[in-house]
């Protein structure tokens, strides 16, 4: 009998056809944000609708915003300006959403009211001094379980100052915390980072009007009396989703994949990259923009790929896509080696022990490393059961493991994927694969 939440995909022969992928769920979050903050009525079309972005909209409107769905896509937000949230009567669920909590955390710091935000046993887990304590340097009064450091979260809203912060990693979620508690403040904001890291915060807040500077590494923006109007927003298809098809189209022999209408942003690009440097035959066409958000069409062919070195400023731009890149890199030809990724330990699982233990349990040999991971290449996956630790993208990366293995893989906890790619099964069954 079938275990629950379980679910298997077997080995294919290739995978073919023309697809899209989910919208972007950074986007879709901050979509959500601008669109509650700003005046009059936003428009979001290609929204995510997984688990972590209906998790900000369930946290806006408890905050009073009035947010409707024409479909599970297209999603209207009746802004009510910064000034308009309300004090929620209950506290806030941000479900397994990282984003939500801690830019979030930035946002309900400059308010005139009290908040808790908590989440699932994953979220309770993961570090929120990171935001904490820059925040408490412009005033923030938040605190927490173990000092402040985890969730549950209570923030009392309070006026807050300006700070220039350097920030000692590159995280987009720390720069955007930081720069919405930034709107409230009166005076210059600045976050610097050692490496750039995903700019959508930048671009959406110069959509909806916002006055940002950016140079180098340092973004600025002006707060106090900023005023940010409702926009349209077309949301593009999200790279970390089609990350998971270029890399099955490239390691099943025979296959050809064009995924259409992905956001190729520079700072999330990296998996382009990487792959092109492991010999994958990817090809981006009709070049254009969503709004600030550059879109591309994505066509891989199968190919032989080579192991690579991934690190330095690199990784920011393809952090999420280490689960699925580390499946490409055993299958290759020669040794992968990942550093500089300490980071992946505090995503949602720790995700260079989470991946070496379940790699071995399908044949798969790596050396964790504490800022890293190295694979040998030319290894082969056998079938097995692996857990996805309730982590959408580990779930994801065994999917495609299972395109090449030997047998097949049965995933527990699959239901994870629901977080980042609601139709992964549909899409990767209308490629070709075969999965129960
Ligand atoms: C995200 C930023 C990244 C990424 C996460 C989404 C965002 O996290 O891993 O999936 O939307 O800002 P960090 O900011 O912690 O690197």
């Amino acid at each position: 009998m079938k275990k629950p939440n379980t679910f298997s995909f077997f080995p294919a022969k290739k995978l073919q056809g023309e697809t899209e992928v989910p919208g972007d769920k950074s986007i879709s979050h901050r979509a959500i944000i601008f669109g509650s903050i700003a005046e009059g009525t936003t428009k979001i079309e290609n929204f995510l609708p997984g688990l972590d972005c209906l998790s900000t909209i369930d946290c806006f409107r408890r905050l009073g915003v009035n947010i409707t769905a024409k479909s599970n896509t297209s999603i209207i937000v009746n802004g009510v300006g910064l000034q308009g949230l309300n004090e929620p009567t209950d506290i806030l669920d941000v479900g397994n959403s990282g984003t939500t909590i801690r830019l979030l955390s930035g946002l309900l710091s400059g308010t005139n009211f009290y908040s808790v935000m908590t989440g699932d046993a994953s979220i309770r887990k993961r570090p929120m001094d990171r935001v904490k304590k820059p925040l408490e340097q412009m005033g923030a009064r938040i605190h927490g379980r173990d000092n402040g450091r985890l969730a549950p979260l209570s923030i009392i809203g309070t006026k807050l100052t300006p700070i220039h912060y350097q920030s000692p990693v590159a995280s987009a979620q720390i720069k955007s915390s930081i720069l919405l508690a930034g709107i409230w403040a009166e005076g210059h904001i600045k976050v610097t980072e050692p490496t750039k890291s995903r700019d959508h915060t930048e671009l959406m807040y110069k959509t909806f009007g916002g006055d940002i500077e950016v140079e180098g590494n340092t973004v600025t923006i002006a707060g106090g009396s900023t005023r940010l109007s409702a926009q349209e927003v077309q949301v593009p298809g999200d790279i970390s989703s089609a990350a998971f098809l270029m890399v099955a189209a490239s390691i099943v022999p025979n296959s050809e994949v064009l995924i259409k209408n992905v956001g190729v942003n520079p700072t999330r690009s990296g998996i382009i990259d990487a792959l092109q440097a492991m010999n994958a035959n990817i090809k981006l066409t009709n070049e254009r923009k969503y709004g600030e958000e550059p879109v591309a069409d994505i066509l891989v062919t199968s190919s032989h790929l080579k192991g690579t070195i991934i690190e330095g400023n690199l990784i920011p731009r393809l952090i999420d896509e280490v689960p699925i890149l580390l499946i490409a890199a055993a299958l290759a030809e020669g040794d992968t080696i990942v550093k500089d990724a300490k980071e992946l330990r505090v995503k949602e699982t720790d995700r260079i022990q989470v991946m070496h233990d379940e790699l071995l349990k399908v044949g798969i040999i790596s050396t964790p490393k504490e800022d890293g991971i190295e694979i040998a290449g030319n290894q082969m996956i056998s079938g097995g059961t692996i857990d996805s630790h309730h982590d959408h993208r580990i779930g994801m990366a065994f999917a495609v493991a299972a395109l090449t293995a030997k047998d097949k893989i049965e995933i527990e906890n699959y239901d994870a994927v629901k977080v980042s790619f609601p139709n992964f099964t549909e899409v990767m069954t209308a490629l070709g694969a075969k999965c129960e």
